[in-house]
Order: C-alpha cells, then sequence, then structure tokens
C-alpha cells in the first residue's frame, strides 16, 4: 500500500493551502472578445463562449459512486466543495484541492447518470477544461482470462454491448437451439453478425500513447493484494492471470446497464467485443458507465470544450464476471451467495494505479502536459462516426445509422 507516499504528497499541498494561492484559476476574460468568422449557419463554436470560467483543473477524476469516491477523499487534500446544476441528486457536490489543480466528480451509476452528470460538467460555464486531464476510475467485474481480482486495467476501447434486441432463452431454444445468446445485433436476425444499423455510442477507442503512459507508471506501485479470502477465491479458477496476485493490465472495457454474470454471457459479449472492434479490442472489464461518459466527451470535443485526446480510463477488478469451474452449474450461487473475499483491494487500487498518472502530471506540466504534444494520439481516437475526425479502424464502411 502506497498511500502513505499518498499523505507525503497532502502533507506538502496542506503547506501551499496556508496562502492564499489561487495560481490555477483563470482570469476573466471580460473585453477580450473574439472575432467570429462570418457565417451563414448558426454553428458557433462554443469554445468561444466560456468567457467567465474560473477553474482549469490539470487532472480531473470521475468516479461512478461513493465506495470509488472515499478513496480518493481520503488520499488527496480537497478542500473545495463547488455545486453545479445537472450533477447526480445524491452527488450533487464537485471536489478540488487547494489550488484547484486537481478536481474530483461523482457521476452516480449507470449509462444515464454518467451521461447526464457529465454532461452538466463539461457544459458549466465556470470549468475551462480545454487542457483537462481525466481519469475516470471505477471498480467493475474482470475476465478471468485477462484479470484477476484486484487487479487495474486501462482501456483503450469502451464497448457497448447492451444495444441489442432480446429475446428470452424459453422463446428460442426450440426453434433455434444452436444459438448462444439471446441477443441479437440491431438490424440483424441472429446473434453472431455485425448490427445492420448502429446509434453511435457502440465503440470508442482513446488515446493509446497517454493510456500506456498512465499504464507504464502504475507498473511501478505495489497493488494491494486483497484478503486471504480473496486468494482463496482465486485458487479456485484454472487460468492465469485469475490464479494469481493482481497486476497492471492494458486491455478493454464494456458497458451495459444490464448488469450481466455468467459464463454463456461472458463469452457471447467476449465475442461481440470482437466483432465491433474489427478484432482489435479485448474484453477484460465490464461496467455501467464508460461509454455512456465518453460519449460525452465526443460532443464535447467537437466544440473545443474538452480535448479527447486526454482521457485514460481506469478500471480496477472487484469481481470476477464468470464463476469458476467448481461452480459452473451454479451461476447463481455464485453471484448472489459465495464469500469471495471482498472488494477493499480493487477500490484500493484505483488510487494505487491511478496517482501516478496524476502526479506525472502535475510534476510535468509545463515541460510535457499543458500542450499535449508528447503523448498526442498516433491511433484512431474517437467513435464511429468519426466525430471528433480522423477515420475509425473498427466497423464497416458504410452503416446505417438508426
Ligand atoms: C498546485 O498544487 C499541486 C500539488 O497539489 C502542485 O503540484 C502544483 O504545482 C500547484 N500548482 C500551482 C500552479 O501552484
Ligand atoms: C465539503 O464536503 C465534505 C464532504 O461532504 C465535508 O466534509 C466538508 O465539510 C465540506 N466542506 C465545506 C467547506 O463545505
Ligand atoms: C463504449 O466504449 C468502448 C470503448 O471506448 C467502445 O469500444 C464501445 O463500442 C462503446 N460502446 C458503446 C455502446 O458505446
Ligand atoms: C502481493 O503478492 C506479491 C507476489 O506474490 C508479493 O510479492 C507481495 O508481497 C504481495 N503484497 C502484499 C501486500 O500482499
Ligand atoms: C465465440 O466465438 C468462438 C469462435 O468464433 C465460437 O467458437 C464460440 O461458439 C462463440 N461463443 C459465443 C458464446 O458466442
Ligand atoms: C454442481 O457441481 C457440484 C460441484 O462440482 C456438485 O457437487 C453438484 O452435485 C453439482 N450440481 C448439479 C445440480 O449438477
Ligand atoms: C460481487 O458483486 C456482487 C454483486 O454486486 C456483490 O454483492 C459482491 O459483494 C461482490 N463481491 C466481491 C468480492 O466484490
Ligand atoms: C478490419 O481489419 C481488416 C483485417 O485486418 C482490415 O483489412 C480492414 O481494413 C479493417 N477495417 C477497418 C474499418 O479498419
Amino acid at each position: 500500500m502506497k498511500i502513505f507516499k499518498f499523505f507525503a504528497i497532502v502533507i506538502a499541498t496542506s503547506a501551499v493551502a496556508a496562502q492564499p494561492v489561487f495560481v490555477s484559476k483563470r482570469e476573466v476574460t471580460v473585453g477580450e472578445t473574439k472575432e467570429l468568422p462570418s457565417s451563414t449557419d448558426n454553428d458557433l463554436h462554443s469554445s468561444y463562449g466560456k468567457p467567465y470560467a474560473i477553474f482549469q483543473p490539470k487532472v480531473f477524476i470521475v468516479s461512478m459512486f461513493e465506495l470509488e469516491r472515499d478513496p480518493w477523499l481520503e488520499a488527496l487534500d480537497f478542500v473545495h466543495n463547488i455545486s453545479l446544476p445537472g450533477l447526480s441528486p445524491i452527488y450533487s457536490t464537485i471536489y478540488c484541492t487547494t489550488n484547484y489543480s486537481i478536481c474530483q466528480a461523482t457521476a452516480g451509476e449507470g449509462e444515464i447518470n454518467a451521461a447526464s452528470s457529465l454532461t452538466a460538467l463539461t457544459l458549466s460555464p465556470l470549468f475551462d477544461l480545454t487542457k483537462t486531464y481525466w481519469l475516470l476510475a471505477g471498480i467493475s467485474g474482470g475476465e478471468p482470462t485477462q484479470v484477476t481480482t484486484g487487479s487495474a486495467t486501462f482501456a483503450k476501447y469502451a464497448i457497448q454491448v447492451g444495444l441489442q434486441y432480446q429475446i428470452d432463452y424459453r422463446e428460442y431454444i426450440n426453434t433455434n437451439p444452436d444459438w448462444i445468446s439471446g441477443y441479437i445485433p440491431y438490424g440483424t436476425d441472429n446473434p453472431y453478425t455485425y448490427p445492420g444499423n448502429v446509434y453511435g455510442t457502440e465503440v470508442f477507442e482513446l488515446n493509446e500513447k497517454l493510456r500506456n503512459r498512465a499504464l507504464e507508471l502504475a507498473s511501478n506501485v505495489q497493488l494491494d493484494n486483497g484478503t486471504e479470502k480473496n486468494a482463496e477465491f482465486r485458487a479456485l479458477y484454472e487460468v492465469e492471470p485469475a490464479i494469481s496476485p493482481p497486476t497492471v493490465v492494458g486491455c478493454d472495457v464494456l458497458t451495459s446497464d444490464n448488469y450481466f454474470t455468467g459464463n454463456v454471457l461472458n463469452d457471447y459479449f467476449a465475442n461481440l467485443t470482437k466483432l465491433m472492434t474489427n478484432g482489435s479490442a479485448t474484453y477484460c472489464s465490464t461496467a455501467q458507465e464508460d461509454n455512456a461518459s465518453l460519449e460525452v466527451f465526443t460532443r464535447m470535443q467537437k466544440y473545443g470544450l474538452v480535448d479527447y485526446e486526454r482521457i485514460v480510463v481506469l478500471r480496477t477488478i472487484s469481481n470476477f464476471s464468470r464463476p469458476p469451474p467448481s461452480m459452473a452449474n451454479n451461476t447463481v450461487k455464485f453471484f448472489t451467495d459465495t464469500d469471495k473475499g471482498g472488494i477493499g483491494h480493487s477500490l484500493a487500487n484505483l488510487v494505487n494505479a491511478g496517482f501516478p498518472f496524476i502526479h506525472d502530471v502535475l510534476t510535468n506540466w509545463e515541460n510535457v502536459y499543458e500542450s499535449g504534444e508528447t503523448y498526442e494520439a498516433d491511433n484512431y481516437v474517437g467513435d464511429i462516426f468519426g466525430s471528433v475526425g480522423g477515420k475509425p479502424d473498427f466497423g464497416k464502411d458504410s452503416f446505417e445509422i438508426a
């Protein structure tokens, strides 16, 4: 546990806290009006539109619920509480450190909460987020062939897998006994085919160079291995890395409001991940928000309000998403009634694995991170529509939007 190191940093910031230093607060740019290009439409870029923004955080941590938020509140010295309209009714406050260089928001769980809270935050006239680095940091279910409990995963792809038709098992088993699940991609008539039409939020690709930097930094810390009971539970699996202590891994995250578990849906969604990303993504963690959050960033990037290349998605593993072989005939018991040793290590590892990146951004702000050049993406970033520019390297060449 490296929390001791964090306390050392907290003490250092507290020393700064003694004086009223608000260096990261931006000057209000009243009077500095920019000449807008003349145009025949009303497509004004709102990057011109935050002249009164006063906060310019260098790093924004986004948690989804209380348990994910609390380790950050303990590890860092948050002293400012800021309320904004549009945040979750149960998490209506943003926390910032003394000089506003690090802020934290809690979005609420699930796709609707993530999308609405982040829309409110990114549109807030108080925050200039054009240079901000984002750490979306939450816990998730883990695929035992890729990760184990306590693992810290950094994603390149986020895949939304719940956007599908669905038929209950009992109604297709007689007519279509070979189907591997009751999910059917939109615009098709079977569970195996690439969707005939898309909504545009199915796949998001992130800045791989920045992802790799965050991963490299996290690899240098000792992760929390969890309890004896966690270790015993891991030992029930028969594959690596499930049976070993947790490590830091680069692999991809699924988003689904539907909290699935078990072998059948894991196999199905692992295949769907390959299908949706042209074989590029590897499913290892599953949660309920990331695609929704990334959809917001895509929209805001289009108007210059955020930098989509500055997003890091960290998911630590709290739970296996499928039972060990010895419980394969009772997934319900595995899910609802089995002592797996607790989620403490996954919560601790949000800070253990996420803080090194935050520290790097703050200490190397002037020479590296402010301009963003060093970690400028060299892979495609964005959604299937090419909303933030470039040509997607996944999906079909032409598709129907529906
Ligand atoms: C704000 O505080 C952080 C430590 O929390 C420090 O690294 C940074 O240099 C400070 N920023 C300014 C502009 O003083
Ligand atoms: C900010 O919020 C925290 C956590 O809810 C609370 O403990 C603290 O008293 C608040 N601080 C201020 C200045 O309101
Ligand atoms: C969610 O995001 C991931 C990675 O960015 C992407 O691969 C996936 O298609 C997205 N899924 C949805 C439904 O948006
Ligand atoms: C975690 O496991 C590793 C590998 O077995 C070991 O080196 C390390 O000491 C363990 N750490 C803790 C905190 O248990
Ligand atoms: C996943 O794909 C593999 C290889 O194409 C196939 O053998 C398997 O039946 C598929 N499983 C599911 C659940 O889709
Ligand atoms: C399920 O598996 C366990 C352990 O392998 C075995 O004891 C039990 O009889 C099995 N139950 C059923 C219903 O097959
Ligand atoms: C696994 O997930 C279930 C359902 O959310 C939860 O009740 C349980 O505490 C989790 N177990 C662990 C070890 O994280
Ligand atoms: C998908 O992968 C194939 C094989 O690697 C490649 O030829 C094709 O161009 C890729 N599709 C896209 C949209 O990049």
